[in-house]
């Protein structure tokens, strides 16, 4: 009943921003609300402005894509700034078509799913709406029926700049209908609709011989043509075809290169020059903006043919390559999953995780500099700290090659991998192990990928496998140290007090008692001698600590137990050093006697409550990281 309750509420609303009216009822609204005639591109880019910009460290973020696109803001920062921005301007970059151009599942797709969905949207609300000549099946811009020698004058008067010739179809109504009285012509508020047909357009290649041009560009109506007499009379013509539809919003053009010539060519006039030829008609005007996508190996034979070279002036290219940070690998397949039939299995924690670095490693390219491998880079582009290097160095990889991301493994090959294991095995969990050797079997059978890339590939997985050996056996040893996030930070402030205090050479303050003490070297030594620091050097390791914290509080930044990666490690390890035998025996003995069993039991749970396993992966974990303690 609630759910129908809403559905009428949604139906009153929409009720609501219906409006109907004359030209010259129109004309005295855009007086008030000029933005109501933008074009399509301007359109396109108030949509994407209207969901938010923020600056991040002199990076622009554009909201709008957040929730569906992950780890792209890069390319999506040049695609707003190098296309939709200016092209909203009316700047050259409009005449061109744009052509998103990456590897296969890349995400262009759902890219320009995004920007029609979301204008859809937009075109229900006040910023984004949209008015067209009542009844026209082109939704022609009513700003059209202006005669061309009046233009000016109305640009001086509403600030407003007409573009386009009115269609012979409207031209036609209003002699015969109005009689040439522009003001009675009726106009109406349209809502963006793909299922409608309503300002979005799709168009797709198919068998070259049987596709017709009247798909983009609508095709006469033989039943009315003895009715109006002549082929060349509009209402005799079905202004159908893709083209036609999409005015005034968004065409799709999809995996553009595989289409015939001929059809490009429209395309090419229609960006060019703003119209397009259909039957016997003067050129019709149309506002919209094509987005066409293909993958780089169709691009490179498609530029390398001389005979496109005015095609391909003619084009914006802008690359949408993957994405190459794992937590953002890891949001795509979390996003593919929540999609899919296979949600309701249980994944245990870190298998996306460990499956998306391995997907990065492939996408990686090695760099000149002789300090770094991919793991390290892999960590860098995700934003994590890597002793020894700094935010210019995480620059200066990015800018060593510029193909980097066109190329690895795409996230719907790991989505079928995992796929096919649930459905193999009837598992109701999964762990990264599992994924990891799908994603190995996979990689015989993968077509695409060559043999030299296959031993590279081979190679990244076991890299990703110890990776994951690291994580697991930590995940254990914290769920076996009591409340680990509260004793970790304990001991950490514990020892930066300490290293305060010998290195300003003051006295601590017992909290308890008042009593004044010297720094506790034990204490500060058996955390430092975890990561190996000899007494020669402590001294400086502990000055470089405090150099890290007034740094981090000269920028507001809050100092915590992960900012310095040594030193965390330092605290974890002798965090762990206490238990290591603990762990050893606990996990890998067959016969627990009963205080062991009482432990695994708290172990399992804390894992279960705190760490998301549910209890069938968490004892897998266990039975896992025990071998690998007894290795
Ligand atoms: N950067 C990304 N952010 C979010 N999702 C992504 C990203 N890259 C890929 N995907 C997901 O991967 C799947 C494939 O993407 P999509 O179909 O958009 O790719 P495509 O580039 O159009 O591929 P193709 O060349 O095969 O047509 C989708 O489910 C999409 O959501
Ligand atoms: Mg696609």
């Amino acid at each position: 009943m609630d759910f129908l309750k809403k559905v009428q509420s949604y139906r009153e609303e929409e009720e609501n921003l219906k409006w109907e009216g004359t030209f010259g009822e129109y004309l005295d609204m855009l007086r008030e609300r000029p933005y109501l005639a933008q074009s399509s591109h301007s359109r396109v880019y108030n949509m994407i402005k209207h969901a938010g910009i923020e600056e991040q460290n002199g990076k622009v973020h554009y909201k709008f894509f957040d929730d569906q696109i992950f780890g792209l803001e890069e390319a999506m920062e040049k695609l707003v700034e190098e296309y939709f921005h200016p092209a909203a301007k009316r700047l050259d970059v409009k005449k061109r078509i744009l052509l998103l151009m990456g590897p296969v599942s890349g995400g262009k797709s759902t890219l320009v799913t995004l920007l029609k969905r979301g204008l859809e949207r937009f075109s229900h609300t006040d910023e984004g709406a949209v008015y067209a000549i009542k009844g026209c099946p082109m939704h022609e811009d009513p700003l059209h029926l202006i005669p061309q020698h009046l233009r000016e004058d109305f640009a001086d008067e509403f600030g407003v700049r007409i573009e386009g010739n009115l269609s012979p179809l409207n031209l036609m109504r209003l002699e015969q209908e109005f009689g040439g009285r522009i003001e009675d012509m009726p106009v109406e508020r349209i809502f963006f609709s793909e299922d409608k047909r309503t300002g979005i357009g799709t168009f797709s290649p198919s068998d070259p011989k049987s596709q017709d041009i009247a798909d983009l560009t609508g095709s006469i109506d033989f039943s009315t043509i003895a009715e109006y007499g002549s082929e060349s009379d509009p209402r005799a013509y079905r202004f159908d075809g893709e083209l036609n539809k999409a005015n005034r919003g968004i065409m799709e053009f999809q995996e553009m290169l595989k289409c015939d010539e001929k059809f490009l060519w429209h395309l090419l006039s229609l960006t060019q020059e703003g119209n397009f030829k259909a039957g016997r008609f003067a050129l019709i005007s149309a506002d919209e903006m094509i987005i066409a996508h293909t993958n780089e190996s169709e691009y490179r034979s498609f530029i390398s043919n001389k005979k496109n070279e005015a095609l391909h002036s003619r084009m914006i290219v802008m690359p949408v390559p993957y994405n190459l940070k794992v937590t953002q690998e890891e949001r795509i397949y979390d996003k593919m999953i929540n999609q899919s039939d296979i949600r309701d299995v249980h994944i245990a924690p870190h298998t996306l995780k460990v499956a998306a670095m391995f997907t990065i490693m492939t996408r990686l390219k090695d760099s000149n500099k002789n300090n770094i491998d991919l793991l390290k880079k892999m960590r860098l582009y995700d934003g994590e700290t890597v002793e020894g290097f700094s935010d210019v160095d995480v620059e200066e990889l990015r800018n060593e090659h510029h193909d980097e991301g066109m190329s690895g493994i795409d996230p719907r090959y790991v989505i079928n991998r995992i796929s096919s294991t649930i459905i193999k095995k009837e598992m109701t969990s999964i762990n990264a192990l599992d994924v990891l050797r799908s994603l190995k079997e996979g990689l015989s059978s993968h077509a695409s990928i060559s043999k030299d890339d296959r031993e590279r590939y081979l190679n990244f997985i076991s890299v990703a496998r110890k990776e994951y050996d690291e994580i697991a056996k930590k995940e254990v040893q914290k769920a076996f140290v009591y409340s680990y996030e509260e004793s970790a930070k304990t001991l950490m402030d514990n020892y930066l007090d300490n290293v305060e205090a010998y290195c300003n050479k003051s006295k601590l303050r017992d909290p308890l008692t008042g009593e004044e003490l010297n720094p506790d070297e034990k204490l500060m030594r058996s955390i430092e001698e975890q990561i190996g620091i000899s007494e020669n050097a402590k001294k400086a390791f502990r000055e470089e600590i405090l150099i890290r914290i007034s740094a981090y509080a000269r920028k507001g930044k809050k100092f915590d137990y992960s900012s310095h990666e040594r030193l965390r490690e330092a605290i974890q390890k002798k965090l762990f050093a206490d238990l290591k035998d603990v762990v050893k025996i606990t996990t890998s003995t067959k016969t627990p006697d009963e205080q062991q069993l009482k432990k695994v039991n708290e172990v399992v749970a804390t894992l279960v409550e705190e760490y998301g396993y549910n209890s069938s992966s968490a004892n897998e974990l266990l039975r896992y990281v025990g071998s690998l303690l007894n290795r």
